[in-house]
């Protein structure tokens, strides 16, 4: 039996797939038990709740892998990305107390931490307590995940479908290696049989500029499309209309200076072979037709 932090979620979903596909039971902590997924009865799903550490461990009893993909994305409300910490550590702990054999954590490419980006630092947190846990581990740093219900591509897509311009922050230039979510949830499950810690970048093999990535998603969609470099300030200002418009948090000044920093890429070589101008030109009349809400998935 598996646990999957997050498996109604993205990538954790995913993961859950492949698991289940390879006849493997699977339980999920989450904070929304009852949560629509595509799983139905097949993930029993138990609460995540930190206060109760023993129940915690008590839910991951009889569990071989725990794959960990839960994190918040910014501060919203009571959702603190020290709260997310301090709720990692706390299933980190269960998972030593209930024997589980290894850990597959999720990160992200770059953590560090003297980082001035909570999500960044609490991350490079996260790494550490984890190879102090004394739990066999795996960590996967992805950079940005793409596929079916992503967040970031898609919502670029749908803007792009939708006016004539894109508004960058800054130049444009800074680079960024996403990953196929599939690739990624390959990875998580093929490493969770091995026997030795690691650490290693989850990336795809194309590096793109934001620009880059902009037109490939325009031409991906057959669309003539003027990039409006725009001070950082003012375009996180439109970001901010948009999100207004749409209910949602669009982008933060915070992953604007995560993805500005070249936060977003690795100097290892590539771990998933799935390039993103494939995957737009089958997924073309799919991708972008409906934005994605992140306030909408977890917060309503
Ligand atoms: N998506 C990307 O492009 C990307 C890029 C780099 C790294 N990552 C990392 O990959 C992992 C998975 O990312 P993802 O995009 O697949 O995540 P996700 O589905 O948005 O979130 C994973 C799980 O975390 C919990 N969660 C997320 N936001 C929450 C909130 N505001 N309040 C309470 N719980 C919340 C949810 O669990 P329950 O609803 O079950 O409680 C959710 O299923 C994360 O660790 C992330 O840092 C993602």
């Amino acid at each position: 039996m598996d646990a999957v932090i997050g498996a109604f979620g993205y990538t954790g979903k995913y993961i859950t797939r492949l698991l289940l596909a390879q006849g493997r039971q699977v339980i999920t902590l989450t904070g929304h038990p009852h949560r629509p997924n595509e799983f139905g009865g097949q993930v029993k799903a138990l609460p995540f709740d930190s206060d109760h550490p023993d129940q915690l461990a008590n839910s991951l009893e009889g569990v071989d892998t725990l794959y960990n993909t839960y994190w918040v994305r910014f501060d919203h409300g009571t959702t603190t990305f020290s709260g997310a910490v301090r709720n990692t550590q706390a299933l980190f702990r269960a998972a030593k107390q209930a024997g589980v054999r290894r850990i597959v954590h999720t990160s992200i490419t770059n953590p560090s931490l003297d980082s001035p980006l909570p999500y960044f630092r609490g991350k490079a947190q996260l790494e550490k307590d984890l190879q102090e846990l004394g739990v066999p581990y795996a960590i996967l740093r992805p950079t940005v995940l793409f596929g079916q219900e992503d967040i970031l591509i898609n919502n670029i897509a749908y803007l792009v479908r939708k006016f004539p311009f894109f508004a960058i922050p800054g130049d444009g230039e800074y680079p960024m290696q996403p990953i196929f979510v599939e690739d990624y949830a390959r990875l998580a499950v093929q490493i969770s049989s091995g026997k030795e810690d690691c650490t290693l970048d989850a990336v795809g093999p194309d590096i793109f500029s934001f620009n880059q990535l902009v037109e490939l998603i325009a031409s991906s969609l057959g669309r003539r499309l003027w990039l409006a470099h725009l001070p950082p300030s003012i375009a996180l200002q439109l970001s901010r209309i948009i999100g207004w418009w749409m209910k949602d948090v669009t982008l933060t000044w915070d992953e604007y200076r995560g993805l500005s920093a070249g936060m977003l890429i690795s100097s290892q070589p590539p771990t998933g072979r799935t390039r993103l101008a494939d995957w737009l030109a089958a997924n073309a009349s799919q991708v972008g037709s409906r934005y994605a809400s992140e306030l909408e998935r977890h917060y309503r």
